[in-house]
């Protein structure tokens, strides 16, 4: 039975295993699903993805996925306490490192989901119509049919942006308010309804005629791509993102389980869940892709904002209801992974500091808030849209670059090579064989300790030299560091700026709460969480 007492209470437990289930799926399901795996899978080919995606799947993801929820149920704390408990303080350091990386992820999310909102709003009103104004220079008025491109444009270069993320803040907050308790009431809406929202999507996208040919595209295998390492990054940052990996959450999430969870099962219920979803997703967009002939040049983020919106647009009827209906799907799905990471780094916070939940929810939305914010900055500085146009969207365009295809992947490195061989493969297979069916063979040993530590070094091995020496970016003209093609008079210092930045920041703050003392305030030991689960 639950132990009632206030440290439970302060720290968390899930009440069912469905709670868990629907909350860990609603961490994996998200913007990643829908704006960035189909924009992925298209840029590098749509077949081509396949194959490198699948292996990321089986090799990686689900044997981290099975890592990062043991050290949650082994220790009953959340991932930088976790790996001190397990591999010392060097452990203790990569996992603060993982959380500083989690915050300036989750600003620049929160931001998306921001647009998205606007979106969301713009679909009820004059998003789907034609005449909308330009801001940038060369970019002409629409005369015939509608531009979301132009709106999204006219929308980003305005303030408006700036309330929707602080709405956003506010809701997340709102909804970790009391911990797993206020999570587990959301994800029990928010997750059945992300689920009937896609289904209707596909219905839609499958019946309209020519809309087969687009999940011929995404699923035609075409080796040609194979051979591109760049691909292979991709594909093993994506997976990394989208199983909600690397930064922490998952293990918060699991801390809040009993010791005699079974890992392997909710691993493999939590991927499928999520790669199932994001299938559909693909198969969604594809189709309307090629129902309305809709080619989504240049950013990740232009599939979803721009071709998807066009191509409702075309629809013969309901118009407004789709769009409508497109961006309520988006901003769901990405709060539900919000609030995940949120608590990825509220959790650690009360664990290490041994402070209230309040608190530690306002030390990571003040910061989180004003990066945010950042990110939304309207100003235009690139005139003729060579890279981004605003201040906010650059920024956030650079910082992604790094902190995305780096952070996760070398916290998945390091977390493999901490446990594989500082605390021991074997050690985690023991443990996690104690509760489960689907026992792990010696191989789960050798996929840590060599298989995945191997794939990933050359993987970022890979992405480093070809940052330094290639144009490094799909817009850099010349080479040079990623984003230094883009004109933007007076601030062509930023691409150098972005990565220093970010390192120093990451780096600083998990130094310094590294080196904090623990105040264990309350017991907060899996023992304080119930022994077992009801459904
Ligand atoms: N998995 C989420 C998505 O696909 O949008 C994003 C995410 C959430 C990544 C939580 C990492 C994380 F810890």
């Amino acid at each position: 039975m639950a132990d009632n007492d206030s440290s439970t209470a302060e720290r968390g437990a899930w009440n069912s295993k469905l709670g868990f289930i629907l909350a860990a799926s609603g961490s994996a399901i998200g913007l990643g699903n829908i704006v960035f795996f189909a924009s992925n899978a298209y840029q590098y080919g749509g077949g081509a993805f396949y194959l490198p995606y699948f292996i990321a799947l089986f090799v990686m993801g689900i044997p981290v996925m099975i890592t990062e929820f043991s050290l949650g149920t082994m220790t009953g704390k959340s991932f930088p306490l976790a790996l001190q408990k397990l591999a010392g303080k060097k452990g203790e350091f990569v996992g603060w490192w993982s959380i500083a990386s989690a915050l300036t992820i989750t600003m620049y999310y929160i931001t998306i989901l921001g647009w998205a909102l606007s979106m969301l709003v713009g679909a009820f009103g004059s998003l789907l119509e034609p005449g909308a104004t330009a801001p940038f220079e060369g970019m002409t008025e629409p005369t015939a049919g509608p531009s979301a491109v132009t709106w999204f444009f006219g929308m980003v270069a305005t303030w408006w942006p700036m309330l929707a993320v602080v709405a956003i803040w506010g809701v997340t907050v709102l909804l970790l308010w009391r911990g797993t308790e206020t999570i587990e009431k959301a994800v029990r809406i928010f997750v059945p309804m992300m689920w009937l929202f896609m289904i209707g999507l596909v219905i839609n996208g499958l019946l309209q005629p020519g809309g087969v040919d687009g999940v011929l595209y995404l699923f035609t295998p075409n080796l040609d791509g194979i051979a591109d390492v760049r691909v292979w990054q991709g594909a093993f940052a994506q997976m990394f993102f989208s199983l909600s990996l690397g930064l922490g959450t998952m293990t918060a999430y699991a801390s809040y389980l009993p010791k005699d969870a079974d890992n392997v099962n909710n691993s493999l219920l939590v991927s499928f869940l999520n790669c199932g979803f994001e299938y559909i997703a693909g198969v969604a967009i594809f189709a309307l892709l090629f129902v309305y002939a809709l080619n989504p040049a240049g950013t990740t983020l232009s599939l979803s904002f721009f071709a998807i919106p066009q191509g409702i647009a075309g629809f013969p009827f309901g118009v407004k209801f789709f769009g409508v209906f497109f961006f309520l799907l988006v901003v769901i799905a990405g709060l539900t992974s919000a609030v995940s990471l949120v608590e990825g780094m509220a959790s650690p916070l009360i664990d290490k500091l041994g402070i209230s939940r309040a608190k530690a929810l306002s030390f990571v939305l003040v910061p989180g808030i004003l990066g945010s914010l950042l990110f939304a900055v309207p100003s235009i500085i690139d005139t003729g849209l060579t890279g981004n146009g605003t201040l906010g969207l650059t920024l956030l365009d650079l910082v992604d670059n790094w902190a995305f295809r780096y952070s996760l992947l070398t916290v998945g490195l390091l977390e493999c090579l901490l446990l594989g061989w500082v605390l021991g493969a074997d050690k985690i297979r023991a443990a996690v064989n104690v509760h489960t069916k689907f026992k792990l063979g010696p191989w789960f040993d050798w996929l840590i300790k060599l298989v995945i530590p191997a794939i990933l070094s050359f993987v970022i091995f890979f992405t480093l030299v070809d940052d330094f020496t290639s144009a490094g970016g799909k817009f850099a003209e010349e080479g040079g560091l990623y984003g230094s093609g883009y004109t933007m008079p007076g601030y062509e210092w930023l691409p150098v700026f972005i990565p220093i930045a970010w390192l120093t920041f990451t780096i600083v703050v998990a130094a310094v709460l590294t080196s904090r003392r623990t105040v264990d305030a309350a017991p907060h030991e899996a023992d304080a969480v119930p022994d077992t689960l009801a459904v």
